[in-house]
């Protein structure tokens, strides 16, 4: 995929699958705006892994760190690190914001970031219910807000938002987690069918089970039983999600829009 002097924001890049798709777009030559909760730390060793996954293409590009700006679009490859709460409208603003003043675009949109707080439903707290619901779906909502009126403009976009596997067939201990991301399929639809006639496209990635710190707590015994499920008769990795989004956001893919992209090695069958 050939994303050279396409501007992508991915948020929760600081980590798993969130850190893969930066690196991945990077690889294709995006420059990429990266939000999570901190810049620093985690955040900054994805920007390294961003700019050495572009060194490997010789292509001789340089890391930016938070609100320096090279000029707009002189230098074609560029990655930047931003702290941003997506369930903050402020924060939100400001990455996007961040973005257009170090590239001046924003051609790419993915909707990464997201948390589990798992619980049956007799035992969930109502505040396990309103974090989630408030990364995980309102977080998706406000960053397609306020990415939305600049991809109408410039009549091009590609938006991405990460949804599960749960979010189709739903899971116990799940209910709000899978309410979540069932809302944010609702919501690609929708923004597929508001915003195909100014030239962008909406989809999902729905993965199934990928090794990441959030799936890390799971037991070798439960993780042994889960792989048994999957046709594939294994987990899959966070590489496995981010080739998937690399194609959905690039040119080969101008055609498709409002679709759910299952990434499970068939768990969703
Ligand atoms: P992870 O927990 O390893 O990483 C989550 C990332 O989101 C981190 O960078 C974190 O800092 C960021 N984040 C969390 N809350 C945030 C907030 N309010 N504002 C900004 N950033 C925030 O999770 P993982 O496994 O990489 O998951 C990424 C996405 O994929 C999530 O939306 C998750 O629901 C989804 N997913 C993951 C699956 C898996 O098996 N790991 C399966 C299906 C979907």
């Amino acid at each position: 995929m050939d994303l050279t002097g396409k501007t992508a924001v991915v948020t929760g890049g600081s980590r798993g699958i969130g850190r893969a798709i930066c690196v991945e777009l990077a690889r294709c030559g995006a420059n990429v705006v990266l939000c999570a909760r901190s810049a620093e730390g985690a955040a900054r060793e994805t920007v390294e892994l961003c700019e050495a996954a572009r060194a490997k293409q010789e292509c001789g590009c340089s890391a930016l760190t938070e609100g320096e700006s090279q000029g707009g679009q002189e230098q074609a490859f560029q990655t930047i690190a931003v702290p941003c709460n997506v369930a903050d409208a402020t924060d939100v603003k400001n990455l996007m914001e961040t973005a257009r003043k170090a590239f001046g675009s924003i051609d790419i949109l993915v909707n990464n970031a997201g948390i589990t707080r798992d619980g049956l439903l007799m035992r969930m707290k109502e505040e396990d219910f309103d974090a989630v619901i408030a990364t995980n779906l309102k977080g998706t909502f406000l960053c397609m807000k306020e990415v939305s009126g600049v991809m109408m403009r410039q009549r091009y976009g590609r938006i991405v938002n990460i949804s599960s596997v749960v979010g189709v067939h739903g899971n116990a201990g799940q209910m709000n987690y899978a309410a979540s991301k069932a809302g944010v399929i609702g919501m690609t639809k929708s923004m597929a069918k508001e915003l195909g006639s100014r030239g962008v496209t909406v989809n999902a990635v729905a993965p199934g089970f990928i090794d990441t710190d959030m799936t890390a707590a799971l037991s070798g015994d439960a993780k042994g039983k889960m792989e048994e499920q999957i046709p594939l008769k294994r987990t899959g990795a966070p590489e496995d999600v981010a080739k998937a989004v690399a194609f959905l956001v690039s040119d080969e893919a101008s055609y498709i829009t409002g679709q759910v992209l299952g990434v499970d090695g068939g768990m969703g069958i």
